[in-house]
């Protein structure tokens, strides 16, 4: 049986990649990897752990001898890295935990699986290492323009330079000793189990909590966003199908103001809570902005589109509507992950503002 490692598995996007995958592959063993910091959630599982081909393993990708032991003892044939650091206010406030788990972690499983699938005596030639990481690491556009791959690094901020080091460090590791890897870089996600720190969960949330939605700045910067189980399907794609060596990037051709999101999401939240219309947009409260706020990504995805046939499935504003329902119907979850730890975080930032 097939051994393939999914790292972060119990955060948002890894979540929908470890269904997918578990329910795809049932001749796969799939273990998730993953620390439970405040953005892991085991719930986001719940309607898989009990399938015979899931492993759950709580580790730390910044502890070396585990992850090695690890490797050792099962022996993994792929590895999907998504455990991360992903959020960008928390890395302008601690960037050193950035550096640690997106540069240190990633370096550690590089490490690991190296050694074991480049040893001489028992190579494991058809293994493969597979890297998430983000638009964020080509810097910020003007009002024209589009990343491709071949678009020059450019992060500013702790979290897209941490990722931009280690998307550096998957390809040296590729160029110098042979390993096996691809890369794809994302676009902003949507949907479901997404932490509502990030905009459209917390606003979701406040909305819902008659609470103020903040929007930094005039609310001018643009995002590009992809509803998260097309991002799996692409990342399915590429671990099968994708070119050992090769970048892939994956976008929805979706961009908008956050402003305008804001207040689309303000009238579906609207109709859907049988408030008045116009009523929950008295909630946006401009803030001060994000230091070194991006202003513009946009995302060309023509080559996974041309080379591997990948097409997101759906629009922002179905994407929106499909999100927003399943936040309604879920209360319980939203419940417990904005309980202690993060209503704390939630709170201080929200005050320093
Ligand atoms: P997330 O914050 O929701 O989840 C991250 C997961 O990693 C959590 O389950 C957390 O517990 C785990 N984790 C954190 N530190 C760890 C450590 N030291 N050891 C083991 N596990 C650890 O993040 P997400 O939004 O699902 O992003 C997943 C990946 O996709 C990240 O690599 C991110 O950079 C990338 N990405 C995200 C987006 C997006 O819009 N969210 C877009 C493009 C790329
Ligand atoms: O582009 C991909 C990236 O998208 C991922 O690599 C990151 O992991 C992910 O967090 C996301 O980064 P952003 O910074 O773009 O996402 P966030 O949801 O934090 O912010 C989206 C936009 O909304 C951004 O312009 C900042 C703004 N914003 C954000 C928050 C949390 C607000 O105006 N108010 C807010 O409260």
């Amino acid at each position: 049986m097939k051994k393939i490692l999914i790292t972060g598995g119990a955060g948002f996007i890894g979540s929908h990649v470890v269904r997918r995958f578990v329910t795809r592959y049932p001749d796969c063993a799939i273990y998730n990897l993953d620390k439970l910091t405040y953005a892991g959630n085991l719930e986001n599982l719940h309607d898989v752990e009990q399938c015979s081909n899931y492993h759950f393993v709580k580790g730390d990708i910044q502890d070396f001898d585990f992850i090695s032991s690890l490797f050792e003892k099962h022996r993994f044939d792929g590895v999907v890295h998504l455990a991360a650091e992903s959020h960008v206010d928390r890395s302008i406030s601690n960037p050193l935990e950035f550096v640690m788990t997106n540069v240190v972690g990633t370096v550690n499983l590089l490490n690991a699986a190296r050694k074991l699938w480049l040893n001489p005596e028992s190579p494991m030639p058809q293994a493969r290492f597979y890297h998430i990481s983000t638009d964020e690491v080509y810097g910020s556009l003007g009002s024209e323009g589009i990343f491709t791959e071949t678009t020059k690094y450019d992060p500013h901020s702790p979290y897209s330079a941490s990722k931009a080091s280690s998307d550096h460090f998957v390809r040296a590791y590729h160029d110098t000793y042979g390993f096996p890897v691809v890369i794809s870089n994302c676009s902003n996600n949507y949907g479901s189990f997404h932490f509502p720190e990030k905009l459209i969960p917390l606003a979701i949330h406040n909305i819902k909590n008659k609470k103020p939605i903040p929007v930094y700045g005039k609310g001018e910067n643009i995002r590009d966003w992809l509803f998260v189980e097309d991002h799996a399907s692409a990342i399915d794609l590429i671990f099968h199908k994708g070119k050992n060596g090769e970048t892939y990037n994956i976008g929805g051709n979706n961009e908008w103001k956050n402003i305008d999101l804001i207040r689309l999401l303000c009238r579906i939240m609207d109709r859907k809570l049988g408030r008045k219309e116009g009523e929950s947009e008295q909630l946006i409260t401009f803030v001060k902005d994000r230091a070194g706020h991006d202003l513009r990504y946009a995302i060309d995805s023509s080559k996974l589109q041309n080379e591997l046939g990948w097409k997101p499935s759906l629009r922002l504003e179905e994407g929106l509507e499909k999100t927003v329902e399943w936040y309604l119907g879920n209360e319980a979850w939203l419940e417990h992950v904005t309980s202690g730890q993060y209503q704390k975080y939630y709170d201080a930032q929200y005050t320093q503002r």
